[in-house]
């Protein structure tokens, strides 16, 4: 693989509440469709899955208690993004995704390390992240930034 040198130090990070969400609408939408392609038993769950059903779910957590949406640019093009909630000092990285062609540079960590500092700005105890199971490639990315796995949830598909 060729050296992709870092592009942080150029990098603008947005941030916003809930009147940011339909901006991340284009990459949720990708970072859904990746979690329909990794996801074992659950693919169909996520294809189906719509972007009014997610954000109704953002806008439920958020008047629980509170929601940050960051959005990473460069020279003007979106890169990636974090949403992250805090309720009753739980903490939790809700959908995190960098564009393909902007990975391994560094974007997804810059997106975290904000995502974990507004979680502890904003009372959070603890912090959490969900990822789909199939998509274990992943572990090493979240571990490098201090999650590691302590249960995996099971679902029955009826
Ligand atoms: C996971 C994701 C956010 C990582 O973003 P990124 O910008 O490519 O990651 P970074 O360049 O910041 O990587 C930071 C470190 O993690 C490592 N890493 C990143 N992705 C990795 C992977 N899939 N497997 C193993 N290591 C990985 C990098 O090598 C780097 O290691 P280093 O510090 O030793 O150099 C990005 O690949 C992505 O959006 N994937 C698809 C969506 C997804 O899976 N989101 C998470 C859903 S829960």
């Amino acid at each position: 693989m060729p050296y992709l040198p870092p592009v942080t130090d150029d990098i603008i990070l947005v941030a916003g509440g809930v009147e940011m969400l339909d901006s991340v609408k284009g990459m949720w939408s990708k970072l859904t469709r990746d979690a329909s392609v990794h996801s074992t038993h659950f693919s169909r769950y996520f294809r189906e899955k719509s972007w009014e059903e997610r954000k109704e779910e953002f806008l439920k957590k958020a008047g629980l208690g509170r929601l940050n949406v960051d959005i990473a640019t460069h020279a003007g093009k979106e890169l990636g993004f974090c949403i992250s909630t805090v309720i009753d000092g739980a903490g939790e990285v809700e959908s995190l995704f960098v564009e393909e062609c902007s990975r391994g540079r560094k974007v997804g960590e810059m997106l975290m390390q904000r995502s974990i500092r507004w979680m502890k700005d904003n009372g959070a105890r603890t912090m959490a992240v969900f990822t789909v199971y199939g998509n274990e490639d992943v572990l090493a990315f979240y571990a490098k930034q201090g999650f590691h796995p302590i249960s995996i949830m099971l679902i029955h598909d009826a």
